[in-house]
């Protein structure tokens, strides 16, 4: 489907919607594309299914513009079964085990959608519903979502905003926001996969990651509870080290992630300004993303479970390695393990994070 808005001539609709605000009672029922462009010539297109990013569109060192993002060419591609392509992940991004968590002194039951795990909000999770979207600058667009209480089995009437603002430095920056009526648990992150040259693998893909320990995982992929160091591991990419370069190596949490599918630890808490969480350059391409975020945690995760069955942006068949996720978040299962950085949302407080996907080359 051909994107019809941008952003040079806001329509009427959009004018009207910013005039005007959301009106409450009425839901979206189709995929709307909205597309923000800056004078750098980097375009980004985003979605009201899933607050989902479709596209983002940058030069590489020729001048020469991609598209670094898997996903659908057509709108309705996103309403089919894929892994999280993009979207906005909640109410929870990550797993937890068993899809249980005691607050309060109540144990909730949530979706158990990954073996016995919960994973990414459950069988309808933020990606897989339509956000109100507001036009609140012309570089802007406000998705708000409001999960009721008991949706998944999370407690809490949810109210979420994430706002995408592309700069003219070439910089998506995505905020988030959130208020609950209950005591509540709340992980929200975004699902990009990123390929900077634009098709192919990214094993040639240089990755500096700002973390001196990750949190390895048992065979369901929940954290041990350990913090452990990365230094003489294949985990540590604290210098730029081609993602590829020991993915393959003999290492018991390789294996189990099938590749790289883990946590790292960029701080003990959340920080109040996005901080410089990882670096990625493509040597082909010249194309470099930054990754600043206040959380506390990332996920690499290095499209392990991709394995060519899913046809995607002109009919490209995403094979394993197709891509890199940088999923910014608090470290998985956090609700039950004490010891990891705080998950819960006090009823009437506000939950806030930031994360900035910036780009550039050489
Ligand atoms: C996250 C998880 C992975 C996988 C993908 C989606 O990155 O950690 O294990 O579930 O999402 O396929």
């Amino acid at each position: 489907m051909k994107i019809s808005r941008t952003f040079a001539a806001p329509s009427v609709a959009a004018l009207l919607l910013a005039a005007c605000g959301p009106a409450p009672s009425i839901q979206p029922d189709r995929v709307t594309p909205y597309r923000l462009a800056n004078p750098s010539g980097m375009e980004v297109t985003l979605l009201n299914y899933g607050a989902t990013i479709q596209s983002i569109k940058v030069p590489d060192r020729e001048g020469k513009l991609s598209d670094v993002l898997l996903g659908f060419d057509s709108l309705d591609g996103y309403k089919g079964t894929h892994p999280y392509i993009g979207a906005i992940v909640g109410r929870y991004g990550n797993r937890i085990a068993k899809g249980r968590f005691t607050l309060n002194g109540v144990e909730y039951k949530l979706a158990t959608n990954d073996k016995t795990n919960h994973l990414h909000g459950g069988l309808k999770g933020f990606d897989k519903v339509y956000w109100r979207a507001r036009e609140i600058a012309p570089n802007a667009i406000e998705f708000t979502y409001v999960s009721a209480d008991g949706e998944e089995g999370y407690p809490g009437t949810l109210t979420a905003k994430v706002t995408y603002t592309l700069t003219d430095s070439n910089e998506l920056r995505i905020a988030y926001e959130a208020a609950s009526d209950k005591d509540t648990v709340v992980n929200l992150t975004n699902h990009a996969y990123f390929n900077l040259t634009g098709s192919g693998d990214i094993l040639k893909h240089e990755l500096l990651l700002k973390a001196d320990r990750f949190t390895p995982v048992d065979a369901g992929l929940i954290p041990t509870g350990e913090l452990r160091p990365v230094a003489g591991t294949p985990f540590d990419f604290t210098t730029a080290t081609p993602i590829g370069a020991r993915i393959a190596a003999a290492d018991d949490q390789l294996k189990l992630g099938g590749g790289y599918d883990h946590n790292f630890v960029l701080a003990d808490t959340i920080r109040p300004e996005p901080v410089l969480a990882a670096q990625v350059y493509d040597p082909s391409s010249g194309r470099v993303l930054e990754v600043l975020t206040t959380e506390p945690g990332v996920q690499l995760y290095t499209g392990n479970f991709l394995d060519g069955s899913l046809k995607g942006k002109g009919g490209q068949a995403y094979a394993r390695n197709a891509a890199f996720c940088l999923e910014t978040q608090h470290f998985p299962d956090s609700p039950n393990q004490p010891a990891f950085p705080t998950v819960l949302l006090k009823g009437g407080s506000s939950y806030r994070s930031a994360t900035i996907f910036k780009f550039s080359r050489r």
